[in-house]
């Protein structure tokens, strides 16, 4: 696959700057610094006086990588080379060769904005942070059992490309048959609202429809007369971000949700995060049949979604992308949303 220009990539890249992505779960920070790429940026994660501290993973005197370092005492990081310390700000506090003499000014590392939410940890890149952390309400609602959150495999395929994948609700017969939708039956599903795709100023997407899919085998296994695959209504509310997506799926059992953020690594290499959650089945014993129910469906969607060419959406008015309506509408949003936010396409 031919790859986009030097140029986009860096105007992509850069574009993406600016909001907060996911980058860890917050049970895997804890006494260890921990490697990871966003946006190309190598950065190092630790814990420091018990907030997470992002550090650009080059240590300022000789290079070496910070993530080679250890902790000490809880309160800052030492590099592995000539044991240099620094504090969450990323400030070199301790110079061990050097005993009392003044530490240089210059001797720091560049720090990126953190935060802990939603059970993961948070990185901006840019120095002013722009929106908000993708909205889960679900996650404080008690009504909702919550399976724990899973951290996938890396995909080779840009974040939009994953997001529209979620969002893209016309190919459940063709690549989920019988699992989303049925079999050899594609259907238009029945778009909801005088506006069934709504954009907020703050650039949530949210596209609501009503249509039919077979019975889940998490429900189908609750009931006792179980016979061949039944089909049920149900309602969808999709709600997209830049680098999220989350599918509410009403039905007569209830309301299950799968939330997917995203973590883009480069333009073309992407590592989502999932959690699933509903307000019936909520034995935890049966937390790993949907969890492999899930995962199911993303393996379906990889191979399509990493084949997709080009790595980068081309801009809407260059045509290709041959999008229908109303059929592609929310797609079409999307995209919109994102040109809208300035992330520039190829
Ligand atoms: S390279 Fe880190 S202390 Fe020398
Ligand atoms: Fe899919």
């Amino acid at each position: 696959m031919s790859s986009p220009s030097p140029e986009s990539i860096a105007g992509y890249l850069s574009a993406m700057r600016p909001f907060w992505h996911p980058v860890l779960r917050s049970v895997d920070l804890t006494d260890r610094p921990i490697h990871v790429v966003l946006l190309t940026e190598s950065i190092v994660l630790s814990r420091l006086d018990g907030e997470v501290s992002a550090l650009t993973n080059v240590c300022r005197h000789l290079g070496a990588a910070l993530t080679l370092g250890d902790i000490v005492d809880g309160r800052v990081l030492r590099c592995r080379y000539h044991g240099w310390q620094y504090d969450r700000t990323g400030r070199c506090v301790d110079i061990p060769l050097r005993g009392e003499e003044k530490i240089p000014a210059q001797a720091r590392v560049r720090r990126y904005h953190a935060q802990e939410r939603y059970g993961l940890i948070w990185l901006c890149l840019a120095d002013e942070p722009q929106g908000d952390l993708p909205p889960y309400p679900e996650f404080e609602d008690p009504e909702f059992h919550r399976n724990e959150l899973v951290q996938h495999a890396e995909w080779r395929a840009s974040v939009p490309r994953l997001v529209m994948a979620a969002l893209d609700d016309t190919h459940f017969s063709w690549v989920h048959p019988d699992v989303l939708g049925l079999a050899g039956q594609p259907r238009l599903p029945q778009r909801l609202g005088d506006r069934p795709v709504v954009v907020s100023e703050a650039g949530v997407l949210t596209s609501r429809y009503r249509t039919s899919m077979p019975e889940s085998p998490m429900v189908a296994e609750s009931r006792a007369d179980r016979g061949p695959l039944r089909t049920v209504d149900v309602e969808f509310t999709n709600v997209a971000t830049v680098n999220s997506m989350k599918n509410v799926i009403y039905s007569d059992a209830g309301v299950s949700v799968t939330w997917n953020v995203y973590q883009p690594v480069s333009h073309d290499r992407t590592i989502s995060f999932t959690q699933l959650s509903r307000t019936y089945d909520q034995d935890p014993a049966h937390d790993g049949l949907w969890e492999e129910f899930n995962l199911g469906i993303k393996e379906q969607d990889r191979a399509i979604v990493e084949s997709q060419q080009p790595w980068l959406l081309p801009p809407l008015k260059a045509q290709m992308i041959l999008y229908l309506r109303p059929e592609d509408i929310p797609l079409v949003e999307f995209q919109k949303l994102m040109e809208r936010l300035d992330v520039p396409q190829i």
